[in-house]
């Protein structure tokens, strides 16, 4: 019996201290923020879930034209299905508000507090401005509810959602300053590339854990059987922010060859819509150095 006192003490001390860790860690939201309702905000919420790449992830498994989820994301740690994000009570997304979506989508956590996989890639929208997030918002509780129930994620054992405040701690020591840019057209870019389009979840290697290394920024990285190509201004010598351009419009590369795998989604459903100016920024942004 006695020898089991520290054991017992130690757990304990274990579970007071990553109590003290979550309160700290519990993110500073603005209580006055409010969903928008103008229409205004809906269209460039609309706008915004095109240039995010969630339509590649979230569309209805059993319905494309909705955001019903249900598609499996398969990753070295497990599967995760992305939810069913339609504002339907039960299944979707119905209740939430102003403060669930800055805290999702820039803190990666869930209404409760607790924490999302980072399958889903709140990492590169925690950069998102605030009001970005509420039009997104705005736009998504503005859309039809539709009943559909997403699977839960298949994860291994160990793989519990406290892990991922752990992995959150450890990805924020190792993530770096950015660079950032003077000109706004280059900022504009940078701030679709690493935010919105978050280019870099599958052009920047991983280390074991899967945490981006960030001093690799879109370095090209092995996802799954598939590898990716770098995208960093070495691999991007020879291409022209025209070249680019045409790129993110059809997916055709300089020597006429078109793109592939996933790639092809990201094109299809985010960067072919977006307007000429976002086009050219992000060409403006990755060709910088040519
Ligand atoms: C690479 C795939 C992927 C992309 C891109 C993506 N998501 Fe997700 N999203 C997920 C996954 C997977 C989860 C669930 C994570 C979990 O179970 O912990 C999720 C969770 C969410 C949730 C929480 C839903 C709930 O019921 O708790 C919201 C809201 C959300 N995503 C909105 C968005 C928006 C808005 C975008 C675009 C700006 C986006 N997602 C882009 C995969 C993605
Ligand atoms: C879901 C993962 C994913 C995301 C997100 C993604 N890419 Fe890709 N990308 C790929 C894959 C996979 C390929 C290689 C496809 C192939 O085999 O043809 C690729 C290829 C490319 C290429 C061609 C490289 C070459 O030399 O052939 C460019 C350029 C590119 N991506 C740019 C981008 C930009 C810009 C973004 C952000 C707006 C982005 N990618 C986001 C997966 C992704």
């Amino acid at each position: 019996m006695e020898a089991r006192k520290p054991v017992i003490i130690g757990s304990l001390s274990l579970a007071a201290l990553f109590i003290c860790i979550w309160l700290f860690s519990h993110p500073d939201i603005s209580i006055e923020a409010e969903l928008p309702e103008t229409q205004e905000a809906i269209d460039r919420g609309e706008y915004l879930v095109i240039a995010g790449g969630c339509i590649s992830c979230h569309r209805g498994t059993e319905n494309e034209e909705t955001l019903s989820g249900g598609f499996g994301i398969e990753t070295d740690f497990g599967t995760f299905y992305a939810p069913n994000i339609t504002p339907d009570i039960e299944t979707g997304i119905g209740k939430w508000d102003a403060h669930d979506f800055l805290l999702a989508l820039q803190h990666g956590r869930t209404p409760s507090g607790n924490y999302y996989y980072p399958a889903f890639p709140y990492r590169a929208y925690a950069g998102l401005k605030e009001q970005d997030v509420l039009d997104i918002g705005a736009y998504l509780m503005s859309l039809e509810p539709v009943y559909y129930q997403v699977q839960l994620p298949e994860t291994p054992m160990w793989l519990t959602r406290w892990v991922v405040m752990g992995w959150n701690m450890l990805a924020n020591f190792s993530q770096g300053e950015p660079e950032m840019f003077d000109d706004e057209l280059i900022a504009r870019g940078a701030y679709l590339a690493r935010n919105l389009g978050h280019c870099g979840e599958c052009h920047t290697p991983r280390n074991g854990l899967g945490i981006p290394d960030a001093s690799r920024e879109y370095a090209g990285a092995v996802l799954g059987e598939e590898t990716i190509e770098a995208i960093d201004a070495e691999a991007l010598k020879q291409w022209t922010a025209n070249n680019f351009d045409l790129f993110l419009l059809m997916g055709m590369k300089p020597d006429g060859e078109f793109v592939g795998g996933d790639m092809n989604d990201v094109i299809e459903h985010n960067t072919s819509k977006l307007t000429d100016e976002d086009r050219d920024a992000l060409a403006a942004y990755f060709t910088r150095n040519n």
